[in-house]
């Protein structure tokens, strides 16, 4: 008899989870992992599909830090006007994209366009791209097909078993102490 109460208690619980999960799903509230598909909108619509994926501009021409910072780092403005400078891009009726055209005045006026961090880490937790670059890990291990993403987005959960779980193959040889990455 009492098993019985508890295999129904279970099974209601476990339907009344499952519910919950699905409408929260269906309804953009929760999504896998941590903030994975985490996608904040870009002061500019800058396109790594069309500059990586198309034109076939290297990942480090644009983040210099990767191989010898803990900061990848994202691009001034000078490095997109190396290009944009002696590039007209206007519609149909001859009138330049209002994104270049914001592009070119943030420039002028000295102002920083104010990007959005999209991949975040706690406050209590150390990373850094130069061991990972220089041991000869790709950027798409932990951040996905950047190439093809019109927007980039939160590929990876950034969870400590993601960290872990790679750190621990043995062909890796990198350490698992806590203080590696905790302060
Ligand atoms: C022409 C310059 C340029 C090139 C080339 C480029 N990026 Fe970026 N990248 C940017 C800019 C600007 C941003 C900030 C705006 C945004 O997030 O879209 C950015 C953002 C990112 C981010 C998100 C940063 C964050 O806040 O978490 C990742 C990850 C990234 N790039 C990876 C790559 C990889 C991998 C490649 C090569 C496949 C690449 N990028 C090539 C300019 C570039
Ligand atoms: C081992 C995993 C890993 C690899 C490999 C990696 N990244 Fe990252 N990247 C991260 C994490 C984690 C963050 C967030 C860091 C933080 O919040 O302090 C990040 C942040 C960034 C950012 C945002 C600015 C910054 O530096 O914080 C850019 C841009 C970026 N990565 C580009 C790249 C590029 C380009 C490559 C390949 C050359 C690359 N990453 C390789 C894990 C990785
Ligand atoms: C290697 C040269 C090069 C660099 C560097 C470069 N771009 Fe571009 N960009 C282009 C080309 C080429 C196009 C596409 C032109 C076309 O569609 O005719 C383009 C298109 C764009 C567009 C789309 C404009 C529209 O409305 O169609 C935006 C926005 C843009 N770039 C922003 C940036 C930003 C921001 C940076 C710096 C982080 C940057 N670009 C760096 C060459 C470059
Ligand atoms: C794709 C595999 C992979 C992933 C994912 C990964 N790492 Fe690493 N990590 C490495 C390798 C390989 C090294 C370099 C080991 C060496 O050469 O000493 C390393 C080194 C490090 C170091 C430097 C250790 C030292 O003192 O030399 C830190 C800190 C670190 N990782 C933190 C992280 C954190 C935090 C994450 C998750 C956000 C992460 N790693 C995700 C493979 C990975
Ligand atoms: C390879 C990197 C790495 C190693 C090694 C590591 N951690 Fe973490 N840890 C992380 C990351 C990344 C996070 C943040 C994401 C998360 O909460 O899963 C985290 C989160 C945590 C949290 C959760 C904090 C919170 O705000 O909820 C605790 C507790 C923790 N770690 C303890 C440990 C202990 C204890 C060890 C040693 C046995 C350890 N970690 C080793 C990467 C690591």
């Amino acid at each position: 008899m009492k098993k019985h109460v508890t295999a129904a208690v279970i099974a209601i619980a476990l339907l009344g989870g499952l519910s919950a999960y699905i409408y929260m799903l269906s309804n953009n509230k929760i999504t896998f992992g941590y903030n994975v598909g985490y996608q904040p909108t870009q002061p500019i619509p800058f396109s790594h599909k069309l500059h990586s994926g198309q034109m076939g501009v290297d990942c480090k021409f644009c983040h210099t830090g990767v191989a010898s910072t803990r900061h990848a780092s994202v691009p001034s403005l000078n490095v997109c006007m190396n290009c944009h400078n002696n590039l007209a891009i206007t519609d149909a009726s001859g009138n330049e994209s209002p994104h270049i055209t914001k592009l070119k005045e943030a420039y002028n006026n000295n102002k920083p366009i104010e990007w959005q961090k999209v991949n975040l880490l706690p406050d209590h937790v150390k990373f850094n791209h130069a061991p990972h670059t220089l041991a000869g890990k790709q950027c798409n291990e932990c951040h996905g097909p950047i190439e093809t993403m019109a927007e980039v987005y939160q590929w990876s959960s950034l969870s400590m078993g993601f960290c872990v779980n790679c750190h621990r193959k043995p062909e890796n040889n990198a350490p698992l102490n806590c203080s590696t990455c905790h302060y």
